[in-house]
């Protein structure tokens, strides 16, 4: 198993160029089921949740060309409606391939996901939304066996509070339903709005994404088309927290900076440097302490989930006390005994982490337990005094492209080792 390792303490100095999005490239994926046409996505992040995806694809019968930043999936007759439990346990995104199944085939059987280490994870409102489009879904055996004779049709659905992956399935189903579907409460992700845009591109008629109510005219057939994923945001914000927490100067490009706006006011009081131009961010910290920030995650457009634990790297160096208080996962916290193990002093209470500042960390061993909190012990590590060994580097490479090469690039002292 590969494991990265670090000889912290030099500062970044360098540009990074920001993927796309994998957040958005699963879901634009599985819009390919909608078409009997083929769909190109361009600016496509080579990852290993983005391959795994494919195979899953291809289980339905989905011809998959792999190119070099782009995919053509082509869905031209479905020749299986299942999607197995060893396809969706490695990766919850597959759970999204029911709706759009259905949608087409007006049949599925897809595996429950079950919970993963940041929670449970429970998927009630994905299946509340397909009822009230006339899905008849049974659970049997641990799968969702879900129909929809004649059809799905139109509904509004309330959800009971902001789900981004419950948006995005309802909107991949309620594409070609019968009728207008309206989404209250639904998510404001850039990601849902990315779907949206490809989704209309595609001859669909949604409207309103970005917004909490999102309007969704159901329409008889799709096309194929060639559509870029939108830049990674929290790939941008990762590499945005590592010149904070590290020092030096990372100018991002290909970057959304304004699907960034609460991180970098943060950044700012923290004590970095943040300039920005119409297609890139520049990051500096040249000597200047670290200030405690206090954070709170919340759905877009407040402080993402998915980039807490990298928060909590920059804070465990301030000069003072910082508080951070993770609402949208009940159990993201597991990054904390490892950077405790780097010499970090945190406190977790519930929900609320207590980060007392300390002067420096040491490197050490530690385990990433899933894909951001692996990218928060790299920029401890890459902070730290010594050697840091990052094992469990699979959780990495199911959402950074090549993260070694792209620090590397700005001078981090890091490789990838195969065992
Ligand atoms: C998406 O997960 C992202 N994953 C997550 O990124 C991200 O952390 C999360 O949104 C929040 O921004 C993908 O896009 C593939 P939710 P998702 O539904 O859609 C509860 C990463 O590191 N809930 O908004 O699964 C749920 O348990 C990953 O890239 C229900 O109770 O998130 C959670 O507490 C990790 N019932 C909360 O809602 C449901 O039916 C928000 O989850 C659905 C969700």
């Amino acid at each position: 198993m590969d494991k990265i390792v670090i000889e912290g303490g030099t500062p970044l100095s360098g540009e990074i160029s920001i993927s796309g999005a994998k957040n958005s490239a699963l879901k634009l994926m599985v819009a390919c089921l909608l078409t009997d046409e083929v769909l190109t996505l361009t600016n496509m992040p080579n990852l290993r949740d983005t391959r795994f995806l494919g195979h899953l694809l291809a289980n339905f019968g989905v011809a998959v060309k792999d190119g070099i930043g782009n995919i053509s999936l082509h869905a031209k007759t479905l020749t299986s409606t299942t999607a197995p439990y060893d396809l969706v346990r490695k990766m919850r995104a597959s759970f999204n391939v029911l709706g759009p199944v259905l949608a087409r085939a007006h049949k599925a059987k897809v595996s429950l996901p079950g919970g993963c280490a940041i929670g449970a994870r429970p998927v009630d409102l994905h299946l509340n939304a397909l009822k009230a489009m006339g899905a008849q879904i049974e659970l049997s055996e641990g799968y969702v066996i879900a129909t929809a004779k004649g059809g799905l049709k139109g509904a509004e659905i309330t959800f009971p509070f902001i789900s981004v992956g419950a948006t995005e399935h309802s909107m991949l189903a309620a594409v070609l339903a019968k009728g207008e579907t309206v989404l209250n409460n639904a998510a404001r992700e850039p990601e849902i709005v990315d779907l949206a845009n490809c989704l209309n591109a595609m001859g669909a008629k949604i409207s309103g994404a970005g917004r909490s109510e999102i309007t969704i005219e159901g329409v008889k057939k799709l096309s194929g088309i060639k559509f870029a994923v939108v830049p990674d945001r929290i790939e941008a914000g990762t590499y945005a927290l590592a010149a904070a927490t590290v020092g030096g100067a990372v100018r991002l490009v290909n970057v959304r900076s304004d699907h960034l706006g609460s991180l970098w006011p943060l950044i700012a009081q923290a004590g970095a440097k943040v300039t920005m131009d119409e297609n890139s961010v520049l990051v500096e910290r040249h000597g200047t302490p670290i200030r405690p920030v206090d954070v709170e995650t919340q759905a877009y457009p407040g402080f993402p989930t998915d980039l807490q634990a990298q928060f909590m790297a920059m804070v465990c160096l301030a000069d003072g006390v910082s508080i951070i208080r993770e609402n949208i996962f009940e159990n993201r916290f597991m990054h904390c005994p490892e950077l405790s193990r780097m010499g970090a002093n945190i406190t977790v209470t519930g929900r609320e982490a207590i980060i007392r500042g300390v002067p420096k960390l040491k490197g050490a061993q530690v385990m990433a337990t899933d894909l951001r909190a692996s990218a928060s012990l790299i920029a401890a590590g890459l902070a730290a005094e010594g050697t840091t060994e990052v094992g469990r580097v699979y959780h990495l490479d199911r959402g950074f492209e090549q993260i070694e090469v792209k620090l590397g690039n700005c001078g981090a002292r890091i490789k990838r080792v195969s065992e």
